[in-house]
């Protein structure tokens, strides 16, 4: 901890020396790049096959049944019969179960007939709405309320699409892939989550856009995940709007090629709502995007408006309130490039740290763009544009514009992931812990080194209390039952979780 300190007086006083000669070149006339035209981003990721896809999904395995589910009868029943190349169409009408997909190439589709949904409601008691593990899976249409834990929440399937659902008040996560390749995420409406309303974690080749989020902690989270895409969105009266981060102690370790481009991110100053402790209750309230400690994030042809904080957040994990470092992943926020945006109001109310900081370079007043911490390549165009701290060493940008890069989702899919019995333990602890638990730092649940320390090598006692979890922690939410896996695979995640070790 000694070390981050004196870590942040170095970059305190660097920003300082940084920020005054900044201020003596201020005074020349700006360098104006033309907002049309110029050359496009070169980088970011190669697909092996040249064309763009459209689709995440690839051609379908067999041509399936269709099997109808009506009012009064169970999703889950339907599920159970089903085969891959099989659709699911749900017809209008309230549902209050849980679904559980373990199988490959299964569309699950709600009829809407004169605006009525397939309705999944929880009650207020249930966990989760819709949970899956198979390959190239679809889910649309969907209204889902009032469940505990997720909405929809993928773990270790690739390929799929989750399209044109409503999810609304439905606890920890509204939409929420993990571990997955080669997903597209667009047109649902998220409201009303107490952490992330659409959280991609540790995913990659993924696809977020034409979505509302609102009244929720985080409206769009890339966490450890790359190659994503996240346009035209619509985030608002969120905590904070749109982030792209690495959380430290997660098995995977990086955040990069993440471009965020078109979104309206507006109001983002709803006050934090996340349960103490966990990454998102970090978030200041009035932040329209943060990027931290993630690599290669281009910002362009947002408009962001009306933040107290700033609109444009940048950070290293040695700035992050309440995080533990961790030795594997790079704390540093390095190659930002931020593009034109349209910024106005931002930083008008902002927080002491951001302010102490802002007045080493003898800004006060709004701010649209905030960056702390070191951070090697980054870039910007037309800087004067905007109110900005901390970029006075960002270069100037060599592009303008990521007009070459349609998506970055594989044409023909990502190959299907098999899970091996050895592997059930890993996946499992990837998929579905990890969403809650990270070594050493409290997300949502306590951090896996504490459970390690009370549970030594009692993996049965952990698989009995997964099996049916109750309250311990006044000040943690409940834990969901992980009640829909099989006792093996309890057992295997049980034992793996006790042999992680960062
Ligand atoms: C949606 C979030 C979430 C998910 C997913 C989750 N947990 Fe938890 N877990 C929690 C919370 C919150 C607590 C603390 C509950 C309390 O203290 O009342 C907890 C507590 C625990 C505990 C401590 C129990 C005790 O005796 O103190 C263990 C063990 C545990 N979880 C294991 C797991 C395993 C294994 C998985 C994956 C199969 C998992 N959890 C998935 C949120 C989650």
């Amino acid at each position: 901890m000694n070390r981050t300190k004196t870590l942040g007086v170095l970059i305190v006083l660097a920003a300082f020396i940084g920020g005054w000669q900044w201020g003596q070149q201020g005074n020349d006339t700006p360098q104006i790049t033309s907002s049309v035209g110029g050359a496009s981003f070169a980088g970011g990721f190669q697909p092996e096959s040249g064309d763009a896809v459209n689709t995440a999904l690839p051609a379908r395995s067999a041509i399936g049944q269709t099997l109808v589910v009506n009012p009064g009868e169970s999703i889950q029943a339907a599920v159970e019969t089903a085969q891959p190349g099989d659709t699911i169409q749900v017809m209008p009408g309230i549902y209050s179960e849980t679904v559980y997909i373990d199988k490959n190439d299964i569309h699950l589709v709600g009829v809407i007939q004169a605006g009525e949904r397939a309705t999944l409601d929880g009650l207020g008691k249930l966990n989760d709405a819709i949970l899956y593990s198979g390959n190239n899976i679809l889910i649309e249409n969907f209204k889902i309320t009032r469940y505990k834990g997720n909405g929809i929440m993928s773990q270790a399937g690739n390929n799929f699409e989750i399209r044109n659902n409503i999810v609304i008040d439905t606890g920890i996560y509204g939409i929420f892939p993990q571990l997955g390749t080669n997903g597209l995420i667009e047109h649902n409406v998220v409201s009303g989550i107490a952490d992330a309303a659409i959280y991609v974690g540790m995913s990659d080749n993924i696809h977020v856009a034409h979505n509302e989020v609102f009244d929720s902690v985080a409206g769009i989270e890339i966490e450890n995940s790359r190659h994503a895409i996240v346009e035209n969105n619509y985030a608002h009266h969120n905590t904070g709007g749109i982030l792209a981060f690495i959380t430290p102690g997660l098995p995977i370790k990086t955040t990069y090629d993440v471009i965020i481009r078109n979104n309206f991110i507006l109001d983002n100053n709803t006050p934090n709502f996340g349960a103490p402790g966990s990454t998102v209750a970090g978030i200041p309230a009035g932040t329209g995007i943060l990027v931290m400690a993630a690599d290669d994030v281009i910002i362009e042809g947002n408009i962001i408006v009306n933040h107290k904080v700033a609109g444009i957040l940048i950070n290293d994990h040695g700035n992050a309130s309440g995080l533990t470092l961790d030795p594997g992943a790079d704390p540093n926020a390095d190659r930002v490039m931020i593009l034109d945006n349209v910024m106005h109001n931002n930083g008008y109310e902002t927080i002491d740290e951001v302010r102490a900081f802002a007045l080493t370079e003898l800004h006060t007043g709004d701010i649209d763009i905030f960056q702390i911490g070191p951070s090697d390549g980054s870039c910007i165009i037309n800087r004067h544009r905007y109110h900005h701290v901390g970029i006075g060493d960002f270069g100037e940008c060599d592009f303008t514009n990521t007009d070459s890069i349609h998506n970055y989702l594989l044409a023909g899919g990502a190959k299907p992931r098999v899970i091996e019995p050895a592997e059930r333990g890993e996946i499992a602890y990837l998929g579905i812990c990890a969403g809650c638990h990270a070594y050493n730092n409290v997300l949502i649940g306590p951090a896996v080194k504490d459970i390690q320390a009370m549970y030594a090598d009692n993996a049965k006692g952990i698989a009995s209390y997964i099996n049916a979890p109750f309250k311990i922690r006044p000040e943690y939410p409940e834990m969901p039952a992980q009640n829909y896996l099989d006792a093996e695979t309890q057992l295997a995640v049980a034992r793996y979780l006790l042999t992680l070790d960062k």
